[in-house]
């Protein structure tokens, strides 16, 4: 009997296609101290911008080394976005500049800078309303994300479509909730002022918005 049920659940197991929109592994690059040395040198390549630490870095260069940003970015995210870039930002493609190994080594590096373990992130599907989102977006971040490249934009250019591209549902909770450390990116899931907090339905409008953006 017991042995019946356990085939049928090894049957039903197998023949179970993998969930729709599978969120992808958070670690996929293997660390090796010889990788993460390579990726070291590499590294010079990207701190005329990004610096070698929070201070000496140009403005709107996003911080590599903040703690909640290398929880919640996969390494694929960071792969995708080195090779692609951010178009419209300071932050060009490196495709045919670094080779695939380049990039995970550079990705090892950043992983053995700060030690993180991956977020657990909220890949459900949204259940926002954009509407809401636009007008939360107004009162709570438009003050330093502005509209694509306004003057008053700060910080990671996240109405951008390449930046929207790279990141899953999840991640832009993760952010939003915890806030990017060591940056003015402070956490929405509990703020100092009315206007610097949002509830958890608050953050699925946010997103929804975002994602309504052509
Ligand atoms: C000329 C300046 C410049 C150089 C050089 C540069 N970057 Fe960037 N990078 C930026 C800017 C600006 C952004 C923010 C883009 C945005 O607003 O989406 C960025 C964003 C990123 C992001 C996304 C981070 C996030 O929080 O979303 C990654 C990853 C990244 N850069 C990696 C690199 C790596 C690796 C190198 C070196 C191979 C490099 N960059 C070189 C300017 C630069
Ligand atoms: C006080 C200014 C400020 C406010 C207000 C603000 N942000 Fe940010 N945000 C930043 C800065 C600065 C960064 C990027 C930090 C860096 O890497 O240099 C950032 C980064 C982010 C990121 C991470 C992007 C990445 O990959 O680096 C997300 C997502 C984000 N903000 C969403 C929001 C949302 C949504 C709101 C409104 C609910 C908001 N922010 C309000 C300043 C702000």
């Amino acid at each position: 009997m017991l042995h019946k049920a356990l085939a049928v659940i090894g049957l039903l197991a197998l023949s179970m296609p993998a969930l729709a929109g599978d969120p992808p592994p958070m670690r996929s690059v293997e660390i090796t101290p010889e990788k993460a040395a390579q990726g070291a040198k590499l590294f010079q390549l990207c701190t005329p911008c990004h610096g070698t630490s929070g201070a000496d870095r140009v403005p709107r260069a996003a911080l590599l080394t903040a703690q909640s940003f290398l929880e919640a970015a996969s390494d694929e995210m960071i792969i995708t976005t080195i090779k692609g870039g951010r178009p419209g930002t300071a932050m060009a493609a490196w495709a045919g500049v670094l080779d695939r190994g380049q990039m995970e080594s550079i990705v090892a590096y950043l992983r053995t800078q700060t030690k993180t373990e991956p977020a657990k992130l909220d890949e459900s599907p949204l259940k926002g309303d954009g509407g809401e989102g636009a007008k939360l977006f107004m009162r709570s971040c438009v003050q330093c994300h502005n509209m694509r490249g306004g003057y008053r934009e700060w910080g990671t250019g996240i109405l951008r479509k390449p930046f929207l591209d790279t990141v899953t549902n999840g991640y832009l909770r993760y952010m939003i909730k915890n806030g990017k450390t060591g940056t003015a990116m402070q956490g929405f899931a509990s703020g100092p002022l009315p206007e610097l907090t949002l509830s958890d339905a608050q953050i699925e409008h946010v997103i929804t918005f975002l994602r309504s953006l052509p």
